[in-house]
């Protein structure tokens, strides 16, 4: 029990209790960021699925409102499931989303706020006329969920998209509507590719090519690209790509299609599912909520009484040096929670060795660390690295010539447990260099029903760049950003020993050749205490 008090969380989003789920219709009304999830009142396991309801001044810091939703209605008796806002141009809001009939047909419904004066937004009206949405023809009735926020059309419209499935295609209906009560589905579809499967909790925005602001959904011009993701049900990670949306056709074709949706790149490379984003219109940003799942058993979340946290909400951006990826990063409000800085200046980090790094308790951290490695080693070593890839590698303890270096962070004493986060520098026979990013879980429990996979994936490093991560640790969550949030990585931990006053922090370089130089900021953070 004392361990797994220890695994509830002290700055990340959690309920009291019980099972949750996917993020839904977050928006920012009238001052207060509101937050919806997939919510199971009854249990630790998916079910009963009904829409939770926090709000908070500053995405950090929130305050558990009534159950929004239930299922009430034979449009969504089996289940109130995942949905977004959509905020009209005269402020009202209305919310989309899926539910499943009496019958375990998918349809769309629409939802608004019972007294559009109540900033807090605590009564929810299901529009007498729902379910707006059935599934057409040719769409197998339980592959029609999770309606986008809506987005404006040149001739005055709201257009919507909608993941489904073709046979194996993952593909993405688009509707067009006036009132959000009567719509017109178009010919084509937004986007599909082949054996990707079913597409949930599609997303789909402008991102800018020219400036740090976030835009808003309907935003569109020569100077925007546009993101689209989809959450692969198959095999439960979020994929997107960048691409260009030709608004006429309604069709968005991806800028390398050999990194299509699906099969390129990802949000995160943990576990980090159904994640959705809103445009803040106040500090003119898009926010990017991500769900992270457990990956220990389900009988040890009956016995802990709930599953699943909610990933620091992170701001996203296109990439303006790469112009090819998105750059994830945790809101700045975040930054409020750090206390008493630790600085650790130039640190040199000798090949085969780990240093500790007393920064007192290190169950709470946002660690900000650079590494530097000398030009002369990189030109000495031979060029010899197969392609490397995090999860089938050794870990942290696979040697190369130039790494892995980094953190080990959730780690005792004697090192037992540890979950290192690191970079490793692979040099191929070519002569180039690749950099990844990785977390290596298979220490990081003495526990056998939590899964100890390896994550990771390469990260873009530009000439003259320094290696830079920030690492969130909250008691059993790693929140990993490499080179200001190119790559992520999300890990769900269950330390048996690493808790409480023996986690602790240590620095490591386990490359045989590079000698490393660290200079870290590493702040304690303190809990943002949800209230009820
Ligand atoms: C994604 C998802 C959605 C669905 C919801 C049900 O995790 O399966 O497609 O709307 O969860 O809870």
């Amino acid at each position: 029990n004392r361990l797994l008090a220890w695994q509830r969380t002290g700055f990340h989003f959690q309920p009291k209790k019980n099972w949750m789920n996917d993020p839904n219709g977050p928006l920012l009304y009238k001052g207060w960021y509101h937050f919806f999830y997939q919510y199971n009142p009854f249990g630790a396991i998916w079910g009963n699925i009904v829409w939770g309801h926090a709000v908070s001044k500053d995405l950090i810091h929130w305050r558990h409102l009534p159950i929004a939703m239930v299922p009430d209605q034979w449009y969504d008796a089996n289940g109130v499931w995942t949905g977004s806002a959509t905020i009209l141009p005269d402020g009202k809001v209305v919310m989309l989303y899926t539910g499943s009939t009496n019958e375990s047909v998918q349809v769309q419904n629409l939802a608004y706020p019972a007294d559009p004066c109540d900033p807090l937004l605590v009564k929810w009206v299901k529009y007498p006329g729902n379910p707006v949405l059935v599934p057409p023809p040719g769409i197998h009735h339980k592959d029609f969920r999770d309606p986008t926020t809506a987005w404006s059309t040149k001739d005055g419209k709201w257009r919507i998209t909608i993941g489904s499935k073709l046979n194996k295609t993952g593909i993405s209906l688009v509707y067009d509507t006036d009132d959000f009560k009567t719509y017109r589905l178009l010919n084509e579809v937004l986007h599909g590719v082949p054996g990707t499967g079913m597409w949930e909790c599609v997303d789909f925005y402008p991102v800018s090519r020219v400036g740090e602001n976030g835009l808003d959904t309907s935003y569109n011009d020569q100077t925007v690209k546009h993101v689209m993701k989809a959450s692969l049900d198959d095999d439960r990670n979020d994929y997107y790509a960048i691409g260009t949306y030709d608004p006429v056709q309604g069709k968005w074709v991806p800028d390398d299609p050999t990194i299509d949706v699906g099969i390129g790149m990802r949000y995160d490379y943990g576990v980090f599912y159904a994640s959705k984003t809103f445009y803040d219109q106040e500090k003119r940003r898009r926010i990017l909520w991500g769900w992270i799942t457990e990956t220990d058993s389900e009988a040890a979340d009956i016995a802990k009484g709930w599953a699943s946290v909610q990933g620091v909400p992170r701001t996203v951006l296109l990439d303006q040096k790469t112009g090819s990826n998105l750059l994830q990063w945790p809101v700045e409000e975040v930054e409020k929670l750090r206390l008493n800085l630790k600085s650790f200046d130039n640190v040199d980090v000798k090949p085969g060795s780990i240093l500790p790094l007393d920064v007192g308790s290190a169950s709470q951290l946002d660690i900000v660390a650079e590494f530097g490695i000398e030009k002369e080693v990189l030109n000495l070593v031979n060029g010899s690295d197969e392609e490397y890839i995090c999860s089938s590698s050794g870990g942290a303890s696979q040697r190369g010539a130039l790494g892995p270096f980094g953190l080990l962070v959730l780690t005792n004493d004697d090192q037992s447990e540890q979950t290192p986060v690191y970079f490793y520098i692979a040099k191929g026979t070519d002569g180039k260099f690749k950099t990844f990013f990785c977390t290596d879980q298979s220490r990081s429990s003495k526990a056998n029903d939590v899964r100890k996979t390896i994550y990771g994936s390469t990260v873009p490093v530009l000439d003259g760049e320094k290696l830079s991560m920030r690492i969130l640790v909250d008691h059993s969550i790693v929140e990993g950003f490499a080179q200001g949030g190119r790559t992520t990585i999300t890990s769900r931990i269950y330390p048996t020993k690493a808790v409480y006053d023996d986690a602790k922090l240590f620095l490591f370089n386990n490359a045989t050749q590079a000698n490393v130089n660290a200079s870290l900021r590493i702040w304690q953070m303190s809990s943002s205490n949800i209230k009820v």
